[in-house]
C-alpha cells in the first residue's frame, strides 16, 4: 500500500506547558480539498503550522510520503509544501512583485538564479489573484484584501504540490472570496494539487471541501465528506451554536443557518410599535413580490 501524502501520527502540539493539540491522527486526502473548521482557539492554526514544520511537535510526528518531516531538508519541504499563515509578516516597504518572487526561493540554487520559469510562475500567480496592477505597490500601503491576495499569490508562485492556507479568504470581499476558492478548486481539479485550508465560513467549507475536519479543543471531533458530517448536532458540539442545517440550493451541500435571536427581536419590535405598519418589512415585501 502506498503511504498517504501527508498525515499526522499521534501529534501533540504545545506552547511551553500548554498542550493545545492532543495526539491527533489525521490523514490528508491527496488531490482533494480539506477544510479545517472549529471555534477560535481550538488549534487549527497550530495544526497547520505543524504540518508545514513551522512548529516542532511535542509528541508524535508529521509524515510526508511516510517520512517524518523532521528528517527532511528544508528546501525539499518548501518545494513540496507551501503555507499561507494566518497573520503573515513582510519587511516594511516590500513591493508586491518582490513578495511574490520570494515564493520562488526554494526553486533557486547557487547555480540557478532567477529564471524564465520563475518569471512565468510570478506572472501567473499575479494574474490568478488579480494583483498584476498592484505589482509595484508596497505591501504596507495596500488594503487588507489586496494584501491578502498578494500573499496568496506568493503561496501560488511556490508551485507546490501541497498548499496549506490559514483563512485564505480573510479580508476579501465576497467576489474575491469566491474567486480564491474557485482558483484553489481549479488547482486541485486541473493540476492534482492537495489543498488544506482553515475556513471560518462553514457554508463555504461545505461547498468547496471534499473533506471536512471539525476540531474541538485540540482534537478531531468529526471528519469526512461535508454531507456526512455537518449537521445541526455538529454545529452545536463544535461551535456551541444553535442552527438549522438545510441543503444548499446551489450545490446540495449542507447550509448552516444559525438560529440566533434576531427573528425574535424583529417580532418583538413589530409588536411594540403602535398601530399597523403601512409599509411591509423586507421579508414581507419579498413574500408579496
Ligand atoms: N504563540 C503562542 N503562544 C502561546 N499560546 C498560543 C500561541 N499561539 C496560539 N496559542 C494558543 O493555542 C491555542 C490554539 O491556538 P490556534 O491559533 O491554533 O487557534 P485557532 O483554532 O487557529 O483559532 P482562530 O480561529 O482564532 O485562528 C489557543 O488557546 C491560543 O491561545
Ligand atoms: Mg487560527
Amino acid at each position: 500500500m502506498t503511504e498517504p501524502l501527508l498525515q499526522t501520527a499521534a501529534v501533540t502540539l504545545a506552547y511551553d506547558e500548554r498542550v493545545v493539540v492532543h495526539e491527533l491522527d489525521l490523514v490528508i486526502p491527496q488531490g482533494m480539498v480539506t477544510a479545517v473548521v472549529g471555534a477560535n482557539g481550538c488549534g487549527k492554526s497550530t495544526l497547520l503550522r505543524a504540518l508545514a514544520r513551522l512548529m516542532r511537535p511535542r509528541g508524535g510526528s508529521v509524515l510526508l510520503d511516510g517520512a517524518s518531516i523532521a528528517t527532511l531538508p528544508s528546501r525539499e519541504i518548501a518545494k513540496r509544501l507551501g503555507i499561507l499563515p494566518q497573520s503573515p509578516l513582510a519587511p516594511d516597504g516590500l513591493a508586491v512583485e518582490d513578495l511574490v518572487g520570494r515564493g520562488r526561493y526554494p526553486h533557486q540554487t547557487l547555480f540557478r538564479h532567477w529564471s524564465a520559469e520563475d518569471e512565468a510562475a510570478v506572472e501567473s500567480a499575479l494574474a490568478a489573484t488579480g494583483t498584476s496592477e498592484l505589482r509595484a505597490r508596497p505591501l504596507d500601503e495596500l488594503s487588507g484584501g489586496q494584501r491578502q491576495r498578494a500573499w496568496i499569490a506568493m503561496t501560488l508562485a511556490q508551485e507546490t504540490e501541497i498548499l496549506l492556507l490559514d483563512e485564505p479568504t480573510t479580508f476579501l470581499d465576497l467576489t474575491h472570496q469566491i474567486e480564491v476558492l474557485d482558483l484553489l478548486d481549479d488547482l486541485v481539479d486541473a493540476h492534482g494539487r492537495t489543498v488544506v485550508m482553515v475556513l471560518h465560513d462553514l457554508n463555504q467549507a461545505c461547498r468547496y471541501a471534499d473533506h471536512i475536519v471539525a476540531m474541538r479543543d485540540g482534537r478531531i471531533h468529526a471528519a469526512g465528506a461535508p454531507g456526512d458530517v455537518v449537521d445541526a448536532a455538529l454545529v452545536q458540539d463544535v461551535f456551541g451554536l444553535q442552527a438549522r442545517v438545510i441543503d444548499d440550493p446551489v450545490t446540495g451541500t449542507p447550509l448552516c443557518l444559525p438560529t440566533g435571536r434576531r427573528a425574535d427581536a424583529t417580532n418583538r419590535r413589530r409588536a411594540r410599535s403602535t398601530g399597523p405598519d403601512p409599509r411591509p418589512s423586507g421579508a414581507e415585501a419579498d413574500r408579496q413580490a
